[in-house]
């Protein structure tokens, strides 16, 4: 069947580049002549029929901006079978044809979910968490870990001068790709992920004494929120050292902010293929980054595959901590 008409959503946690990724899909249907439509609040928006037509114009200075303009959600409803039936049948009524889905893991099994009531779907990942196995680069990732380490970086300042210990707590729910490239990024004393067991004396206490051997006076503990909670952590320090701890949970902030150059141009790319694997015909794929370049998988198949951490991010940080 031909495509004529599609649907755009972006859903779960907003990423900045979900709106330069809106914007290339939009411009790409529109050069392919085809219709599109916005569909608002997630995969609950095809559920109610809360879409507005795209044009040209609807996502003009777009590209530079943070958040989605097609607003997020959640969705329990099209977590269930009926939930998923309504958006069905709200996609025949409306005869949209196709659904171009951005966002994490739960947005493609949504997606999946409505391929099979007979919609043809493309799902774009979009999640600063990056913990979507078939693909090296999810959109908003670049923002998110820049902007932690702006952040970090300004706290390390008023921690050098206060000889203190900083314990920052860096967003990516079960997965530790956030904190281990900010953690990287920021030179920090120690980095806790949880792809990997903590052993508390060995990866927090036995780093800050080695730092101190090597005659520093602060330090700067990264802990990914899935590997524990900072508060606790920096109780932990608090109790084996003499040090006492701030601690700083960065939040929601990270998922703001203007879209660096990168999350721009892959957005970009990445919703110009989608438009195009819908155009040739193909459906049921996740548009992924592998080895630099754009592709696509299978979404089944993708949905499948773990990420897991490189080993040479394990051995750069032993290299580069506690000293
Ligand atoms: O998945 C993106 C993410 O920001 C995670 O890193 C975090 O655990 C979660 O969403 C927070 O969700 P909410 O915005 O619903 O609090």
């Amino acid at each position: 069947m031909a495509v004529k008409r599609i649907g755009v959503l972006t859903s779960g946690g907003d990423a900045p580049g979900m709106n330069p990724c809106v914007r290339a899909v939009v411009r790409t249907a529109l050069y392919h002549g085809l219709e599109v439509y916005g569909i608002r609040r997630g995969w609950n928006g095809l559920i109610t029929g809360d879409v507005v037509r795209l044009d040209q114009k609807s996502v003009s200075h777009t590209i530079n901006r943070g958040g989605t303009i097609l607003y997020t959600a959640r969705s329990d409803e099209f977590r269930t079978e009926a939930g998923q039936k309504k958006a069905a049948s709200t996609c025949k009524f409306l005869g949209l044809d196709s659904i171009i889905a951005i966002g994490g893991d739960g947005t493609f099994r949504g997606a999946l979910a409505l391929s099979k009531q007979g919609i043809n779907v493309i799902g774009i990942p979009g999640t600063i968490d990056n913990d979507i196995g078939c693909t090296n680069y999810c959109i908003g990732f670049d923002t998110a870990a820049n902007t932690a380490i702006e952040c970090i970086d300004k706290l390390r300042d008023t921690m050098q001068s206060h000889e203190r210990c900083s314990v920052v707590e860096v967003m990516g729910r079960n997965a530790g790709y956030l904190a281990m490239y900010v953690g990287l990024a920021v030179g920090a004393t120690a980095v806790l992920v949880p792809e990997e067991d903590v052993d508390f004396e060995r990866d927090v206490i036995e780093k800050i004494r080695q730092a101190r051997f090597n005659g520093f006076t602060h330090y700067m503990i990264v802990v990914a929120e899935g590997a524990g909670s900072a508060n606790e952590i920096a109780e932990k320090i608090r109790d084996a050292t003499d040090l006492e701890p701030r601690v700083t949970v960065l939040g929601h902030i990270q998922r703001g902010g203007v879209p660096t150059g990168r999350d721009r141009v892959n957005a970009t790319k990445m919703g110009y293929t989608a438009v195009e694997l819908l155009m040739a015909g193909k459906t049921n794929r996740i548009v992924c980054t592998l080895e630099g370049g754009i592709t696509d998988v299978d979404m089944e198949e993708g949905l499948t595959k773990h990420k897991g951490m490189q080993k040479i991010e394990f051995d750069v940080l032993a290299a580069m901590t506690g000293i």
